[in-house]
């Protein structure tokens, strides 16, 4: 969602600002800004749009000051614009905020009509209410103290104060928030990515939590006021900017890196020479386990779905999945003893986060799989297991996805394995059968010139259905997810013997329909459901590997075909993704939308 940094520092911020911001603005694009304290007194600079527009705004108007805050939005409460655009001032206070205070109009019916606000956002009155508190006389301190129980919501927010060169506020409810130690400056940011340039030093606010900031260090009080103390741990992120290399997008290049970061995470938890999996230890045994329930959001809940068919079929263990937006609204009885497993490349996704904590008070043993290491999910659970992928910077998941796939199948055969569903030759197969799929996933990645070409067809379409079965149906929607979220295009993934009970109706030759069939079990069934779109005159773009290819050429004619490598039908999910994001990819490129930054979305959805 919204970024966030803070810097309480010696000599002019502004710079380094912006270069945080331009770190943190894949939580939001839609507007930034900053505000610091020139001679004691608030100044901001702000603008509509992406961060280059700030840019542009400082360069023409720039801005002193050795203490500051920064914000990149991605909107709620007000439309995207100058006036709604962080940080939100009055002349006593300035405020930086990620985050929804939800009681926001009674807090502004609280303070009466005298006060003017300038914006539409929830986070305004905040501004007024620290204000107002200033104005009666309270101390900053106390005045934040006193405005945080009114709050109702979730936030992080940062705040400078008039007159104040040696004093920063941050709070955290809901929203990530860490400190970073600086050599005689001290920094806040939403993450360890915002502030790796300035230090690896980090305090991350736990949840309550609020945090008293001066040249000297820091004092963090938690949610009754009382002093505590926080870890102080070293990020491992890197300082250097995340380039595109010889990419022209960042998706672009996060799909090529595909076999190298499967390859990585494989390694995490594979012996090739034993042919066995090892997993990091966990908080009960899969025996022990009645059931498994998983949630996520976006591409993370497919990956859920996929390890759905994984975990009942090869470990014989029931696995519910459902989105973190309604797991905990459904109040879903979970098991004594069960598993929960959540799925997050960010590792902050509110609506991920708070399925784990409903699912943590309902008694389960809490596992993730996340990208983020020192994220909120990875630190509120018992066991963590790593995607390798590296940082993710396109909106649109792609790496993250097929290495939360990797991390998933292994997860299976070590569950399988430890519930007596999997004799030693079978896991040996399965095992290598993974440590395959990067060298496949190379091979599938020579076809993008092919692939460029035949997403030519969906480029002009209106709509797109993508179908498969068994594992191929949650692959379908993540084609067509990926489809939506960069080229605007509609489209839905089906599975493929549903369609005649319903979709089938839609089949027109100008409706594209994207089939994955790899050999195995299901293909003639998909080859079947194949058969009964092209006689209705529908396109169907086939997706096989060379046998499957000619099998299907001898029954019906798909208007493309695209051949992958033969596999075993168990990884065969993993390798079919990425066509998924080629196809989409392309697509968006012939019809120039933004890839790495598509309207309207944001990588890390910290808002419910
Ligand atoms: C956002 C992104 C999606 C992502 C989802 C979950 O909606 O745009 O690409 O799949 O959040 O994110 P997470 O970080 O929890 O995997």
């Amino acid at each position: 969602m919204c970024g966030i940094i803070g810097i309480l520092g010696r000599d002019g911020v502004s710079d380094r600002l912006v270069d945080g911001l331009k770190r943190l603005e894949y939580r939001g694009y839609d507007s930034a800004g900053i505000a610091t304290l020139v001679n004691g007194s608030i100044h901001r600079r702000r603008a509509e749009g992406k961060l280059a527009q700030l840019a542009a705004v400082l360069a023409d108007n720039p801005l002193d000051g050795d203490a500051g805050i920064g914000h990149t939005r991605w909107a709620t409460h007000g439309v995207p614009s100058e006036d709604n655009a962080h940080p939100h001032a009055t002349d006593r206070v300035a405020i930086v905020h990620n985050g929804i205070i939800e009681n926001y109009q009674e807090l502004r019916d609280k303070l009466g009509a005298d006060t003017e606000y300038t914006s539409d956002t929830d986070t305004e009155v905040v501004a007024h209410l620290v204000g107002k508190y200033l104005e009666e006389g309270l101390s900053p301190k106390e005045a934040v103290a006193r405005t945080l129980p009114e709050l109702e919501g979730a936030f992080a927010f940062v705040m400078v104060f008039a007159g104040e060169h040696d004093l920063m506020i941050g709070a955290r409810r809901g929203s990530p928030l860490a400190v970073g130690f600086g050599e005689g400056e001290m920094y806040f940011g939403s993450d360890a990515l915002a502030l790796a340039p300035l230090t690896r030093t980090l305090s991350y606010l736990e949840e309550g939590d609020w945090a008293v900031v001066t040249h000297d260090g820091v004092e963090i009080f938690d949610t009754d006021g009382a002093p505590v103390e926080r870890k102080v741990v070293q990020s491992a992120v890197s300082g250097a900017m995340i380039g595109k290399g010889n990419y022209r997008h960042f998706m672009q290049k996060e799909i090529h890196e595909q076999p190298a970061v499967i390859g990585d995470t494989l390694h995490s938890m594979l012996n090739p020479a034993s042919q066995t999996i090892t997993l990091p230890p966990l908080p009960v045994d899969f025996a022990q386990v009645p059931k498994i329930t998983a949630s996520a959001c976006g591409t993370a809940a497919l990956a859920a779905q996929v390890g759905k068919y994984w975990i009942e079929s090869l470990a014989r263990l029931p696995m519910e999945v459902d989105l973190g937006s309604e797991l905990r609204y459904r109040e879903t009885p979970l098991p004594e003893g069960g598993m929960a497993l959540f799925i997050s490349q960010s590792g902050e996704t509110m609506d991920t986060l708070e399925a784990l904590r409903y699912a943590k008070g309902q008694g389960q043993h809490i596992l993730s799989v996340v990208n983020v290491p020192d994220s909120t999910i990875a630190r509120e659970s018992d066991t963590v297991f790593q995607t390798l992928a590296g940082p993710e910077i396109g909106v649109a998941s792609t790496k993250a996805f097929t290495t939360q796939l990797t991390v998933i199948a292994a997860i299976a055969i070590a569950a399988a394995k430890a519930r007596g569903h999997l004799d030693r030759q079978r896991e040996a197969t399965l095992a290598a059968a993974l440590a395959e799929v990067p060298g496949r996933a190379a091979e599938v990645l020579n076809h993008d010139a092919h692939i460029a070409e035949v997403a030519g067809m969906l480029a002009e379409a209106r709509d797109v259905f993508y179908m498969g079965r068994g594992t191929g149906y949650p692959i379908a929607m993540e084609g067509a997810l990926k489809l939506k979220e960069i080229s605007y295009i509609h489209a839905e993934g089906y599975a493929a013997g549903e369609m005649k009970h319903g979709p089938i109706a839609l089949i027109e030759d100008d409706v594209p329909v994207v089939m994955m069939s790899p050999s195995g079990p299901l293909f003639d069934k998909v080859a079947s459901n194949t058969q009964e779109i092209v006689a209705r005159g529908g396109k169907v773009i086939f997706l096989s590997d060379s046998e499957g290819i000619a099998k299907m050429s001898r029954m019906a004619k798909p208007a493309a075909t695209i051949e992958l490598p033969k596999v075993d039908p168990f990884v065969a999910p993993i390798l079919y993704t990425i066509p998924m994001q080629l196809l989409a990819y392309h697509a968006a490129v012939h019809k120039g939308t933004d890839v790495d930054q598509p309207r309207n979305l944001a990588k890390s959805v910290t808002v419910e």
